[in-house]
């Protein structure tokens, strides 16, 4: 099973840009056409949160027009900037997507099991775990202890080192979240979005890890009370292959033209 993963694509209104300069609607049209000419092909597309920037209707038309070229399904799980109402409205054949408060669903169909939780706090920076998604989560785990599952959500449960990034609070809930992590030793990864950076650490008895946004990074910052900033680090994807009797393997991957491969060799 190949799991293609992408984040944090701050989606703007066709032909604008970001910040009046980040053409993030470019970069996830090279992400796309990047993961559709991936062979072999993918399974299935994650996709953690931060689709547009500003949660309204005019970028989720432009994130879905680029998200529907996918050519493996495609999961979404809003972050802070999104809307799940926006979200719905955009992917309306998405059924999963459609029901209760919050954005959580499960994938069933696939050597691996994919859990998506919502940890939005609509209108705020940081996440949260409420009582409820908790329980939701407990249940759904429990249904399949013996599948290998990957969690996926946007803010990640733990410090990244990032002071800024830390001081959002990154995820109320954690805590509660990583007990019943540790309950359920099938959990192979949680993978998150928010970061616009990799980080990769033990966690509560899994691995927790982020990626690279597919448009503008956060500065790569470990002094402490650094202010926030963003900077056009490389883009990129995660590939997670799942291999029987080895496990889950995860590759970044830069879409971009880099020139073709050259053989190996002395010249
Ligand atoms: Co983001
Ligand atoms: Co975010």
């Amino acid at each position: 099973m190949i799991i293609t993963h992408i984040s944090d694509m701050h989606v703007q209104p066709a032909s604008e840009l970001l910040f009046g300069k980040i053409d993030t609607n470019g970069a996830l049209e090279k992400a796309v056409d990047h993961l559709n000419a991936m062979q072999p092909p993918a399974d299935v597309v994650l996709v953690t949160g931060d689709i547009v920037n500003d949660g309204t209707a005019a970028e989720y038309e432009e994130a879905a027009r680029q998200l529907r070229r996918m050519n493996a399904p495609v999961f979404p799980i809003p972050g802070n900037h999104d809307s799940r109402a926006g979200l719905r409205q955009a992917f309306p054949q998405l059924g999963f997507l459609q029901d209760g408060p919050f954005i959580q669903y499960a994938v069933e169909d696939h050597p691996v099991r994919i859990v998506a939780l919502d940890t939005v706090v609509e209108g705020a920076p940081h996440g949260a775990l409420c009582g409820e998604r908790l329980r939701w989560l407990e249940t759904t785990l429990a249904d399949a202890p013996d599948r290998p599952t990957v969690v996926m959500m946007h803010h990640p449960p733990v410090e990244t080192g990032i002071d800024h990034m830390d001081e959002m609070r990154c995820l109320e809930g954690a805590e509660a979240l990583g007990e019943i992590i540790e309950r359920n030793p099938q959990v192979e990864r949680i993978l998150c979005g928010h970061l616009h950076r990799p980080i990769h650490l033990r966690w509560r008895g899994t691995v927790v890890s982020t990626l690279p946004g597919t448009a503008h990074q956060v500065s790569f910052e470990l002094r402490p009370g650094a202010a926030g900033s963003w900077r056009y680090d490389p883009p990129a994807v995660q590939v997670h292959l799942w291999r029987d009797g080895v496990g889950l393997i995860s590759h970044l991957d830069f879409p971009g033209n880099h020139g073709p491969a050259q053989p190996f060799g002395h010249d």
